[in-house]
């Protein structure tokens, strides 16, 4: 009997240290319940399999899209800091609501981001470059974008892309937020995506890396689409569909956003 309860014991207390991730673990997640596919399909084969509508779409990802090679050769670090390091970027807040703005030098940008893991617990304290180039340097970023080919997709009625750059450090990321359907391609780095049709558990406040090791586990979560894309790897956000998302490495990425 007592060897029974000791049992017992350590089952519940199992159970309670697992309701968490040790923060380094987070690094080395791969797993994906999300559809793949490993070249282009047409489409046809697009629309029958991840649809259009809110409702009858799911996320897939693409493995090892080839990014051209001379686009390649423009995006790679030193490459970009040796021509654009003077350049100022807008970088805004990582939360889901309040975007604060701030305008920084690419140099000096990257070298924040090439520190180790960000360590802030609040996305509203923590800045991240994810491609809002409206108000600074559009003309150098849409220069190096128009050797982009994004995915050939169009989704519903949604057929008009605009592309976005971006780029941040091991541990940034965006937490969960929606907004219309679209594509993202690795360049550089791994990313940590997670999915959802129904709004998650979390606070808009807190970093992606928070959720990811503590808050996710806190509370019955609606079902959570997750995977890790490496370099060439594209995901595919249905329209409205909730998403977050958390870089792995330092990482650079690409998104293509459709509007109406
Ligand atoms: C960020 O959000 C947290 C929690 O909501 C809050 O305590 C903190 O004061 C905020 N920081 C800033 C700079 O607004
Ligand atoms: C999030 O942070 C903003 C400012 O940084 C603050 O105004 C807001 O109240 C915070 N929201 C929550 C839910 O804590």
């Amino acid at each position: 009997m007592y060897k029974y309860s000791i049992f017992i014991i350590h089952i519940i207390f199992f159970a309670i240290v697992s309701t968490k991730l040790y923060p380094e673990d987070i690094y080395s997640l791969e797993t994906c319940n999300i559809p793949e596919e490993f070249s282009y399909i047409n489409q046809n084969e697009f629309n029958s399999r991840y649809g259009s509508e809110k409702y009858l779409a799911k996320p897939v990802v693409f493995r090892q899209i080839p990014i051209n090679k001379q686009f390649l050769n423009l995006i790679q670090l030193d490459s970009i800091l040796r021509r654009y390091g003077n350049k100022y970027i807008t970088v805004t807040t990582a939360n889901t609501y309040s975007y604060k703005k701030q305008y920084i030098k690419l140099n000096d940008y990257i070298s924040s981001q090439k520190e180790s893991p960000v360590k802030s617990k609040w996305g509203n304290e923590t800045f991240y470059w994810f491609g809002d180039d409206l108000l600074n340097d559009q003309k150098w970023l849409h220069q190096m974008l128009r050797y982009y080919k994004p995915p050939p997709y169009v989704v519903g009625d949604f057929f008009e892309p605009s592309l976005n750059f971006g780029m941040g450090g091991i541990g940034t990321g965006v937490p969960f937020h929606f907004h219309g359907p679209g594509f993202q391609q690795m360049i550089v780095g791994r990313k940590r995506w997670y999915l959802s049709i129904e709004k998650p558990f979390f606070d808009p406040n807190e970093t992606t890396t928070e959720w990811a090791i503590e808050k996710r586990f806190k509370r019955k979560q609606p079902f959570l689409y997750e995977c890790t894309l490496h370099p060439g790897d594209i995901i595919f956000f249905p329209n409205l569909w909730w998403h977050a998302t958390l870089n792995l490495d330092f990482s650079i990425f690409i998104s293509t956003f459709l509007s109406l």
